[in-house]
């Protein structure tokens, strides 16, 4: 391609360090949509005849047919994708090809498709997070009843319904969609006819390409255009933010799926055997989006330190762009397709987290309560009441239901029969019904507000 000021080619060694059509070759669809928009461009503007821009055109869906049906040979001398689809093109239609790269550069070809294929990305993303939601919704629903011990530093705090807690993720799904999206927007300027870096004195028409390609405009500034990889950090920044999200409820299943929890029992589609021991159901999935984030983290961290520092305009640092993305991109896809298959197939052991719900004298604050709002006890004595109550409890050997009226009168005169209803688990939930708390009532309202965000009403 640059054949003409060059009397030797590549070292092996550079051909190696220089390429990435291996894994570049993953844009060509991008490539050759933005191939197709410049050529059409380039014709309506008088700079590229009709007939070129049909030879073009026509060549370049020939290029796609054959990359899609596996039959076009890609070549490492050739370095990336947009050369070496040019080369196939110019085999294909002959000199007309050459005119193809008229009034652009492969450093506005890139940022172009780069951007294109990451816009996908978050669309594709964005759609995967909303069926996750949506099965999540649909088991809190089922679930809005189910009471199991809510916790603060893993410690048994006070009874929460299980439907609350789905729904806690569905919250946290959500401003990933808004993260995503919002990402998408800044995303969504053409940086096609910025050419190499300082624009081009040809007569070019950006608003077409970018119209062409979807984007809502071109970019203002060609250095900017050329060098700007922030669509790719904060696609990478939100992605690294919902994986965290799915990593903690990953976390939340392998424990509750422990023989010592058994709050809920994994699918044998999303565990695996010991093959030693017999008796093993392993949650692996939940494990592998567990550790999942940390490719995803990793790819940001490992793009933000290739842009520091690098000077106006473009430098072939940033091809190291695309590998890392790829693969977190991949990963979190991966990772919300197999949550989401995990959420649908679980079964919850309703017994068995009530039965926790109730450990651990989990409605004392409850009874605190009460004694504020009955008796009118100041709530720091009524705390210290509660306290002593608890600590006979811890005596007897028994729950809080399991005390007598005698007991609760013994510690304090004021306190009478009602009270026995107050220390269930099931008044408990019921009477968290504020804004926003764990009530079933809520669970269910909330979730019927969510659906009717995701059914886009
Ligand atoms: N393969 C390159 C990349 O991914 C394309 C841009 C090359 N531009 C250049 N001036 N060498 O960044």
């Amino acid at each position: 391609m640059w054949g003409g000021r060059f009397s030797s080619g590549p070292d092996a060694v550079m051909e190696e360090i220089n390429a990435s059509i291996g894994f570049d070759k993953r844009l060509y669809r991008q490539d050759i949509a933005g191939s197709i928009a410049h050529a059409r461009m380039l014709a309506e503007t008088g700079i590229l005849t009709q007939n070129d821009r049909d030879a073009i055109v026509a060549g370049l869906a020939e290029v796609e047919a054959e990359i899609e049906a596996g039959t076009f040979t890609f070549s490492r001398a050739l370095e990336d994708i947009h050369m070496n689809v040019e080369a196939r093109l110019k085999e294909k239609i002959g000199e007309a090809a050459g005119r193809l790269h008229t009034a652009r550069s492969r450093n506005d070809q890139v940022a172009t498709d780069f951007r294109l294929y990451v816009r996908d990305c978050i669309d594709m993303l964005v759609a995967q997070i909303r069926t996750l939601q949506a099965k999540l919704i649909e088991r809190a629903e089922d679930e809005a009843e189910t009471i199991m011990p809510g916790f603060t530093h893993l410690q048994s705090a006070q009874p929460v319904t299980f439907g609350h807690h789905l729904l806690a993720y569905v919250e946290m799904l959500g401003r990933d969609v808004g993260r995503l999206e919002d990402a998408r927007k800044r995303l969504n300027e053409s940086p096609l006819g910025s050419a190499a870096l300082a624009g081009t004195p040809y007569p070019i028409d950006r608003d077409m390409t970018a119209r062409a390609l979807g984007f809502d405009r071109p970019t203002a500034n060609s250095l900017d255009a050329v060098s700007d990889r922030d669509f790719v950090l904060e696609t990478l920044t939100a992605a690294s933010i919902c994986a965290m999200h799915l990593s903690r409820f990953a976390e939340e299943l392998v424990v509750w799926s422990s023989a010592q929890f058994a709050f809920v029992r994994l699918s044998d589609k999303f565990t695996t055997g010991s093959s030693i021991m017999p008796q093993k159901r392993n949650p692996d999935a939940a494990e592998l989006i567990r550790a999942k984030v940390g490719r995803i983290m990793g790819a940001l961290t490992s793009l933000l330190v290739v842009m520091k520092g690098l000077p106006l305009a473009y430098s072939k640092d940033m091809q190291e762009d695309k590998e890392v993305a790829f693969d977190a991109l991949d990963a979190l896809s991966l990772s919300l397709a197999a949550m989401t298959g995990m959420v649908g197939d679980l079964t919850v052991n309703r017994e068995a987290m009530r039965a926790a719900a109730s450990a651990g004298f989990s409605t004392a604050t409850d009874v605190a309560d009460w004694l504020v709002r009955q008796a009118g006890i100041p709530f720091r004595d009524a705390h210290h009441i509660t306290g002593q109550i608890v600590a006979l409890a811890e005596q007897k050997g028994c729950g809080l239901e399991g005390l007598t009226i005698e007991d609760f009168k013994f510690i304090d005169q004021r306190i009478d029969s009602r009270i026995h209803k107050v220390v269930t688990v099931e008044a408990s939930v019921a009477a968290r019904s504020s804004y926003g708390g764990t009530a079933p009532a809520n669970v269910l309202a909330q979730a019927a507000r969510w659906k009717e965000i995701l059914t886009g009403k």
